[in-house]
């Protein structure tokens, strides 16, 4: 018998890569490990540890908080904040950016994350997840701020999600390829189960929530319209459909088989000032992060999502990702 690659093991190969690095960036990436192995254990045990339900509260979206949104959150910060490794954090559950008490140490790392994604699932045990998206601080600068995170995807040194699934597995790019590691839950550590997986060009799967559809802009219309029509129509090919409305699960099903996922804008949404529902710090780039290096494509229906530049940490953003000639098809449509 023998180990395997470790998620460390693999962080200190990956650290030797990029440069100048010390050591910190290992250390922040098993800081985020710790917390989601805590979070996993959370999913795990459920209602025999009372953490299912709601929290009484509504975040900055307006969104009724889970109780496991707020403890995911709060295991984030505890894991994250007093290691040395980060010098500010941004998240979906708190409204305004978290800065360091005075006397901790700082670090060379911002990071932002989606504690809980999904979390309307885990009343109904299907999976949920977290997402994090990891930026440099700016050098010498004691407590950033929010103009500090408000950078492009491309500028993302590293960005990666754990779902917590019937296995708990943690899906890693640091900008040379997509791995994924499997939590072994017995010895307590992530074991690199795929490496450099690739999202093939073409699929038959399409996810979205198809109860929009009457909001929906012409080019989505068309577009899943000639996906229902299937082999009766243009496209010559049946498609199937999924949608777990957790996007963690579906970036992994894509990862794994292929497929395009979509949360478009809407008029339902514009009308609420907004232009989609997905948030592009802390959902959208760190996934499209993720599907490009992996091969695949992620646009807004416009432009690459990771160009863009952020005007708020909690700025939402259209979302197509997946397959690169199904991305490409749609993004096309809105060009026509
Ligand atoms: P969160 O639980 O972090 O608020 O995110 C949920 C997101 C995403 O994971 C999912 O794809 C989408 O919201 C589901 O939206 P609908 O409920 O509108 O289908
Ligand atoms: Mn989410
Ligand atoms: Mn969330």
């Amino acid at each position: 018998m023998y180990i395997g690659t470790t998620l460390t093991n693999y962080i200190i190969e990956a650290q030797r890569t990029i440069e100048g690095a010390t050591g910190e960036f290992t250390g922040l990436l098993n800081d985020i490990a710790v917390a989601c192995k805590k979070i996993s254990d959370l999913v795990n045990k459920g209602d025999l540890v009372g953490i299912l339900g709601t929290a009484g509260s509504e975040n900055v979206q307006g969104e009724q908080q889970k109780k496991l949104d707020v403890i995911s959150n709060e295991i984030f910060i505890e894991a994250l904040a007093h290691n040395g490794h980060v010098a500010a954090l941004a998240s979906e559950e708190m409204d305004e950016i978290y800065h360091l008490p005075a006397d901790y140490v700082r670090g060379k790392y911002l990071v932002l994350f989606d504690p809980l994604d999904g979390s309307s699932n885990i009343d109904v045990d299907v999976s949920v997840g977290t997402i994090f998206s990891i930026l440099k601080a700016p050098p010498g600068v004691e407590n950033p701020g929010t103009e500090d995170f408000l950078k492009p995807g491309v500028t993302q040194i590293a960005a990666g999600y754990c779902l917590y699934g019937p296995s708990t597995m943690m899906v890693l790019t640091t900008g040379s390829g997509v791995n994924m590691f499997t939590l072994d839950r017995d010895f307590g550590e992530f074991l690199l189960t795929h490496e450099n997986v690739t999202i093939p060009e073409d699929t038959q799967e399409f996810a979205v929530n198809a109860s929009n559809m009457r909001f929906w802009e012409p080019p989505v219309k068309r577009y899943i319209d000639e996906c229902l029509a299937g082999k009766d129509g243009v496209r010559g090919k049946d498609f199937n459909m999924r949608w777990i409305a957790s996007m963690v699960a579906e970036v992994h099903r894509i990862l794994v088989r292929g497929g395009i996922f979509m949360y478009p804008s809407d008029s339902k949404l514009k009308a609420k000032g907004q232009d989609g529902k997905l948030r592009l710090m802390y959902e959208a780039n760190p996934m499209s992060f993720i599907v490009e290096q992996a091969n695949g494509m992620a646009t807004n229906g416009r432009e690459r999502i990771m160009t863009l530049t952020p005007q708020d940490i909690h700025q939402r953003v259209a979302v197509v990702l997946g397959s690169k000639n199904e991305v490409e098809r749609l993004t096309s449509y809105h060009q026509a």
